[in-house]
């Protein structure tokens, strides 16, 4: 068979590992041949082929970003798109393809599937949030390197008795924030499930600040909002290409917080940090798994579907139930996140 590889979307440390995995069996035991396409689905539509073989993937394993270059591009958003997909794929004779993205991603290759292509994905995104797994790639990677920016905020924090807030990436989802809060010890974290009440903040730091502390983090996602009603008024800022200007919502808090308690406060917006830099073991074991998984998906003809982590067992789900939908932080998550202030 030949069979086409993408990576789209944000880069996320483990797409390596994840194509590493795809050519090592694909090639190695089922003796396809697999063709890359460079920047996402821009490569299928402009036919930017690479050959893959072994030589592309030696020492890839342990290097975040992707080999394959990629791009915040979706062809059936565009004009003609969709057509010079197909023309692509046919003129490259490709028999399935291989995608790996998130949630935009997997949105255009449900599109490109339901136009008769057979197409396994696989998801990453630090942000955690597609629907139907219990992990993307990227996630663990993300969380770690959280984790590590609120440990070391945290000293210089109660060094000089500020309060800390730290911005990580999360647009529809809190998962970063919450996971990295709890690990780091966070004393609030915002996130976009849960639209906070910024009385209740300025209420808590300043009673904790009173009663047996002199310094506190923050965690805030990007995409977390005050509530409705509250008495901060606040609008997510999105740029040019809809992505959500970095530091908004943090340097917003500080002025606020600043105004109502008077304490100093600092702003470290870690950003794409996040998403850069060495994969953890975590993050390189799911992009091969996931690449072996759907390599051997393709072999069997079992296309129009999407490597999943169910518990401890890696499984199949269809395209369709998991294109359009978030994965939100579950409310115990919140709750203990909130119960460790
Ligand atoms: O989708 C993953 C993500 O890392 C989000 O958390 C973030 O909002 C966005 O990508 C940033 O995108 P870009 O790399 O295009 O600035």
């Amino acid at each position: 068979m030949r069979v086409g590889l993408l990576t789209g979307g944000g880069d996320v440390p483990g797409l390596n590992a994840a194509i590493r995995a795809v050519v090592k069996r694909g090639e190695g035991r089922h003796g396809h041949s697999v063709i890359g396409f460079r920047n996402g689905w821009r490569g299928v539509v402009d036919g930017d082929v690479m050959p893959l073989g072994r030589p592309h993937i030696r020492n890839m394993l342990a290097v975040g970003g992707t080999l394959l270059g990629t791009a915040r591009y979706h062809p059936h958003a565009d004009d003609g798109g969709l057509d010079a997909v197909l023309a692509t794929l046919e003129q490259e004779r490709i028999d399935a393809l291989i995608c790996i993205g998130g949630d935009g991603t997997l949105h255009a290759a449900s599109k490109v599937a339901e136009a008769g292509v057979r197409i396994v994905a696989i998801p990453k995104t630090i942000d955690n949030d597609v629907w139907g797994t219990d992990r993307s790639i990227g996630f663990d990677t993300a969380v770690t390197i959280a984790t590590e920016a609120i440990d070391r905020v945290h000293t210089t924090a109660e060094s000089h008795n500020r309060v800390m807030i730290v911005e990580v990436m999360g647009r529809h989802a809190g998962w970063i924030a919450v996971t990295a809060g709890i690990a780091g010890g966070a004393e609030l974290t915002l996130v976009p499930e849960a639209p906070f009440d910024i009385d209740r903040v300025e209420r808590y730091l300043k009673h904790r600040h009173r009663a047996h502390a002199s310094f506190s983090i923050v965690v805030v996602a990007e995409g977390a909002v005050p509530a409705e009603g509250s008495s901060m008024s606040y609008e997510t800022e999105v740029g040019r290409f809809g992505e959500i200007v970095a530091g908004a919502v943090g340097e917003r808090l500080k002025t606020e917080i600043e105004r109502r308690t008077g304490f100093d406060t600092r702003v470290t917006v870690l950003g794409h940090v996040q998403r850069g830099g060495i994969p953890t073991a975590a993050d390189r074991i799911l992009g091969s798994r996931f690449g072996v998984a759907a390599i051997d998906a393709v072999t069997e003809g079992r296309t129009g579907v999407m490597t999943a982590l169910r518990g401890e067992a890696v499984e199949l789900v269809p395209l369709e139930e998991v294109a359009g939908r978030v994965k939100h932080v579950p409310d115990e998550l919140i709750r203990v996140a909130d119960s460790l202030a």
